[in-house]
C-alpha cells in the first residue's frame, strides 16, 4: 500500500477507482491503494517530507546552499520521520497537524517537538523564495493589514527582528493572525508555534522564522542579527499574503 499525505482542503466528494483528488496543502493524512482513495482508509498513514519550491543554492547569499542542504535532509528530515515513528500506533495517527499541534499539552513531548518541527519547516520553506523582497506590494491584503495593525511596515520589521533577536536560545518568532483577525508577532522556544494549545498567544501564524543556530550557524556564526537581517530579502510575499487571505476565512 502506497501511502500520501494530502490537504485538509481535500475534496473528497466522490473517490472511486482511479480517480484524481485536487488539493492545495499537505496537512491531511488519508491513504491511497493502487487504484482507490477513500477518507476511512488512515490506517498506516505517514506524514511526508514536503518537495522545496526551490534548489538549495537557490536562496544564496543569503542563505547559503550547504545550510539548505542540511536543514532541510537531515533536520526537517529527522523531525519528519520521528512524528511518524512518535504516532505510529496511536489514536493521533491520521489526523491532521494542525489539529494535532492545537491539542499538544495531551501529547507526548517527541510529538510536541517532532510535531512541531515538521510543521515550522513546511511553512518556512514555503515563505521562502529567490525572487522574494522586504516588503510586500502595496495592493496585497497583507501590506495594508500591517499598516493597519502595525501602524506602517517599519514598525512590523522593527516588532518582528526584535522578537527574533531576543528568542533566548533555539526557537522562532511569528507573523500570526488571531482569532479576531488581526496581525501579532510572538515568538516561541524549540519547535512550538502559535497553533499548540500550550502558546502564550493563539494564532494561525503566515510568517516564521527559524532561529536555532542549524538555520544559520555554517554561514553566519554567531551573527544572529545579520542572519535576521539577511531574511528581509528572501521573503515570499505573495505566500505570505496566500496564507493571511487563509487564515482569515
Ligand atoms: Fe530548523
Amino acid at each position: 500500500m502506497k501511502t500520501i499525505l494530502f490537504s485538509t482542503a481535500i475534496i473528497l466528494s466522490f473517490f472511486s477507482k482511479a480517480q484524481l483528488i485536487s488539493y492545495t496543502h499537505y496537512s491531511k493524512q488519508i491513504t491511497m491503494t493502487t487504484n482507490t482513495i477513500s477518507q476511512t482508509q488512515v490506517q498506516g498513514t505517514m506524514f511526508e517530507l514536503p518537495k522545496l519550491p526551490y534548489s538549495y543554492s537557490a536562496l544564496a547569499p543569503y542563505i547559503d546552499a550547504r545550510t539548505m542542504e542540511i536543514h532541510y535532509e537531515k533536520h526537517h528530515g529527522t523531525y519528519t520521520n520521528n512524528l511518524n515513528a512518535a504516532i505510529k500506533g496511536t489514536e493521533l495517527e491520521g489526523k491532521s497537524i494542525e489539529y494535532i499541534l492545537s491539542t499538544i499539552s495531551k501529547h507526548s513531548a517527541a510529538v510536541r517537538n517532532n510535531g512541531g518541527g515538521y510543521y515550522n519547516h513546511n511553512l518556512f520553506w514555503s515563505i521562502l523564495s529567490p525572487n522574494g523582497s522586504e516588503k510586500p506590494a502595496e495592493n496585497l491584503e497583507i501590506s495594508k493589514a500591517i499598516i493597519k495593525d502595525f501602524g506602517s511596515f517599519d514598525e512590523f520589521k522593527s516588532q518582528f527582528s526584535q522578537a527574533a533577536t531576543t528568542r533566548f536560545g533555539s526557537g522562532w518568532a511569528w507573523l500570526s493572525v488571531d482569532a479576531s483577525g488581526k496581525l501579532f508577532v510572538s515568538s516561541s522556544p524549540n519547535q512550538d508555534n502559535p497553533l499548540m494549545d500550550v502558546a502564550e498567544k493563539k494564532g494561525t501564524p503566515i510568517l516564521g522564522l527559524d532561529v536555532w543556530e542549524h538555520a544559520y550557524y555554517l554561514n553566519y556564526q554567531n551573527r544572529r542579527v545579520d542572519y535576521i537581517a539577511a531574511f528581509y530579502n528572501i521573503i515570499n510575499w505573495n505566500e505570505v499574503n496566500k496564507k493571511y487571505l487563509e487564515a482569515k476565512k
